[in-house]
């Protein structure tokens, strides 16, 4: 099970549009080289939630977007040819109603040209009514897994995104690697409400602080297990924390939504501390 990844930084899901919007800001350089994870794809298109889908918070944003996305194949017809002809690194996130729809999109998605390696989207906060199979248990996300894995070869990155449950997060893990998860991406945002009182999730700074504890918590009880930190990933220091704290390497999301050249920068400041 490889947990190969093309570098320390990534994309998080969900927050690099389709992968165009990024390249508008990109300079020179462009996105080539990028290790972008899609925004989640089912099989069939999503509209996603009602506006309003994304609140400002103190220290983030509550977001219930609803998983919108144009379904697995205009993705593969556009979309996934587009980002490789860009030669951006693409994982794809997956999201499924039922076991089934996980193994269908990951035997497709097996053969399609230029994929990385495949995220399970086994956390994202459920109460705001997503409609994806449901993961209350280790062992749901476990299943999950496993019904992707048999359909993607051992030898190619399988990361499991979990919730950054503080008291379940080690047995999420362990579930989920040995299943056949290459990694474990900790987490996804945090269920929290919008300022109405409408379900959705929390993401950003003020979440970085639960997300490393669950880090480092997995760190000191499955060290063979490799983690990838996403929560509130804006700078330097926020991405060393994770980093240190035992990590393979960190997704950043809702920073790119305030500024989308955070990757590229994080990308050039950590090639420039390595000794
Ligand atoms: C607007 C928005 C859309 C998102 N869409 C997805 C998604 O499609 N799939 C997924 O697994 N996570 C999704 N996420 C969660 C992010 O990938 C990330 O795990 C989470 O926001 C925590 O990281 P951050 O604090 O850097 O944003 C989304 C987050 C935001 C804010």
């Amino acid at each position: 099970m490889s947990a190969q990844l093309p570098g320390p930084v990534m994309v998080a899901s969900g927050c690099g549009g389709t992968g165009r919007e990024l390249e508008a800001f990109a300079g020179a350089a462009g996105i080539a080289g990028l290790h972008l994870v899609t925004r989640s794809i089912t099989l069939d298109a999503r509209p996603g939630g009602a506006a309003p889908r994304v609140a400002e918070v103190p220290g983030g944003l509550v977001n219930a977007v609803g998983l919108p996305n144009p379904g697995l194949e205009h993705f593969l017809a556009t979309e996934l040819p587009w980002l490789v002809r860009a030669g951006v690194q693409v994982t794809v996130s997956i999201a499924g109603a039922t076991l089934g729809e996980y193994a269908d999109l990951a035997r497709r998605l097996s053969r399609a040209p230029g994929v990385v390696g495949l995220e399970v989207n086994v956390g994202a906060p459920d109460d705001a009514g997503t409609g994806l199979f449901e993961v209350r248990e280790p062992y749901h996300s476990a299943s999950v897994v496993a019904a992707v894995r048999r359909e993607f070869p051992s030898d190619r990155p399988l990361l499991a995104k979990l919730r950054p449950d503080v008291s379940r997060i080690v047995e999420g893990a362990r579930a989920c690697h040995e299943a056949g998860a290459s990694a474990v991406v900790i987490g996804n945002s945090v269920p929290a409400a919008f300022p109405d009182g409408r379900a959705g999730g929390l993401s950003g700074p003020a979440i970085a602080p639960i997300a490393l504890r669950c880090v480092a918590a997995v760190r000191a009880a499955l060290p063979d297990v490799p983690t990838v930190g996403s929560g509130g990933v804006r700078d330097l220091a926020s991405a060393r924390a994770y980093l240190d704290a035992g990590a393979l390497a960190v997704q950043v999301g809702t920073a790119l939504l305030h500024d989308p050249t955070t990757v590229a920068r994080l990308r050039a400041d950590l090639a420039e501390e390595t000794p």
